[in-house]
């Protein structure tokens, strides 16, 4: 991807920052009157300098999954501001952060264990490399069958949540998505709104997700995995 700037979305009195980090992975700053929370580390720098910019406190650490371009920073960071690390290895729970609910949800497949962070009361979902724009993470050590279980889970939340995902694959996602349904015009126009808005493109709502990912277009696990199979070798 080209680089790109930490990108911004209000909801209400939060905001989210989509940091970039590594080469194309994200992290991101879940912000609330001069507080925030991180959803995963690959890299410290960027991070020590978004909250520096932003004058903000970090509070806590919340590890998807432990692959280093998710945790690189992590120990840097806890060490430097003495944040406390939620790690994905604990069992789900619902938390409350910077006043809101937070669902630590296990969404193994790409990884055995891996979390997804949902913010019911914001609409937001922080899905590390379960749901990644448009497509699903690879089967890193979790079986196809979790996989499926964790993005029947995911279809099930309401349409206008917004789904961070934890890298910048839009591009050749859309064009797996495009040799699957040729003539998906969702699947045009985001690709499309990635040249203009590749923030918006990137961290859509689950409503288009659900339109362009074909991941979430099949509701067999069979289906599902066929698609896996054809995009390993796309
Ligand atoms: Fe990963």
């Amino acid at each position: 991807m080209d680089p790109m700037n930490t990108s911004k979305f209000q909801f209400g009195p939060f905001e989210v920052l989509a940091v970039p980090v590594l080469r194309d992975n994200f992290v991101f700053l879940l912000c609330r009157e001069g507080r925030a929370v991180l959803v995963d580390a690959g890299e410290a720098a960027p991070v020590l300098d978004c909250l520096k910019e932003g004058n903000l406190q970090l509070l806590e650490i919340l590890i998807t999954h432990t692959h280093p371009d998710h945790i690189g920073g992590c120990r840097s960071l806890q060490e430097r501001l003495g944040s406390l690390v939620f790690s994905p290895g604990v069992g789900e729970r619902d938390v409350e952060l910077l006043g809101s609910r937070c669902r630590a949800v296990s969404t193994p497949g790409h990884m055995a264990v891996h979390k997804c962070y949902h913010f019911p009361e914001l609409e937001i979902l922080f899905a590390g490399d379960t749901l990644i724009n448009g497509a699903c993470g690879r089967l890193l050590g979790g079986t196809m069958e979790q996989l499926f279980g964790s993005f029947r889970w995911i279809a099930g939340l309401p349409d206008d949540t917004r789904v961070f995902g934890g890298h910048d694959y839009l591009i050749d996602n859309m064009k797996f998505a495009r040799s699957i349904e040729p003539d998906n015009g969702d699947v045009r126009e985001r690709l499309e709104l990635y040249r203009t808005d590749p923030a918006a493109a990137l961290f859509a709502t689950l409503g288009t997700e659900k339109r362009t990912n074909p991941f979430l277009r099949v509701d067999t696990l069979e289906a599902f995995a066929e698609l896996r199979r054809l995009k390993d070798c796309f």
